[in-house]
């Protein structure tokens, strides 16, 4: 254990499965949108924690490809509310250094809305700071069925493909794999989050749902991780 802000080991990727948005307006007696909205909020602060503690890389998944199935008049919100974050948070997010990445698919996407998150990438691809991916409108199936028609519209060979080069074709690719995904909002699953590349992440999960999730809770979850014992399928050596 370490107290303070210092870690013997932080992982260098961190995926966030940021639930509970509607169940934490729910308990304030507030629309569900309100709640995404709080999420939203919540998204600066655990960024900038995060850089506090080294962590170089931030994968947020924001929209699945199964949240289509909501209400559309939360979808729409939704899609309102990144259209509106990315207008009023971009300028901000650039000057401080912050990349931003997005793992999903385009096409399903109002067409404005993916011309933004265009310009998003194009404006801070060469950020240093930390990486934040926007996991949107994102599926790690569809993710690994969208590698596999790229991987036959380039027509590779069966003895091309390996793990690396499959890698590649995913969304996140050139990005290391995430050492540790939380879960925020109490549920123990993955919804389809990174399915191939948690393969070796470690889990944390909290209760706490994902506007309330703060620096604090963060240490916690960096502190749990720091005291796993990451064996990748070996044999542990004694030390
Ligand atoms: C997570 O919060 C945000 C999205 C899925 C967009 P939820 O909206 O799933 O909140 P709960 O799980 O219903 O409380
Ligand atoms: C996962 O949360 C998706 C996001 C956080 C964007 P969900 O609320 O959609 O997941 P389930 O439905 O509880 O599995
Ligand atoms: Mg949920």
């Amino acid at each position: 254990m370490t107290s303070g802000t210092s870690f013997r080991r932080v992982p260098y990727h961190v995926g966030i499965v940021m639930d509970g948005n509607g169940r934490w307006a729910q308990a304030r007696g507030m629309p569900r949108l309100l709640g995404h909205r709080g999420g939203v909020n919540n998204i600066r602060p655990v960024l900038e924690a995060s850089v506090g503690f080294g962590i170089k890389a931030l994968t947020i998944y924001a929209f699945s490809t199964e949240n289509w199935a909501r209400p559309p008049a939360e979808v729409s919100g939704l899609m309102k509310l990144l259209s509106e974050t990315i207008r009023r948070q971009l300028a901000d997010l650039h000057a401080n250094g912050v990349q931003i990445r997005h793992s999903g698919r385009m096409a399903g996407i109002e067409p404005g809305l993916q011309q933004q998150i265009r310009d998003a990438l194009e404006l801070t691809k060469n950020n240093q700071r930390i990486i934040l991916n926007v996991a949107f409108n994102y599926g790690g199936r569809a993710e690994i069925v969208d590698a596999v028609r790229q991987i036959i519209q380039d027509g590779l060979k069966p003895d091309d493909v390996s793990e690396d080069v499959f890698a590649r074709y995913l969304y996140t690719g050139g990005l290391p794999d995430p050492d540790l995904i939380i879960r925020t909002g109490g549920e123990y699953r993955l919804s389809n989050f990174l399915i191939w590349q948690a393969a070796y992440a470690e889990y944390y999960a909290t209760p706490t749902f994902w506007p309330d999730f703060d620096k604090e809770e963060l240490r916690r979850a960096l502190q749990d991780f720091e005291d796993r014992d990451r064996r990748f399928g070996k044999v542990k050596t004694p030390s």
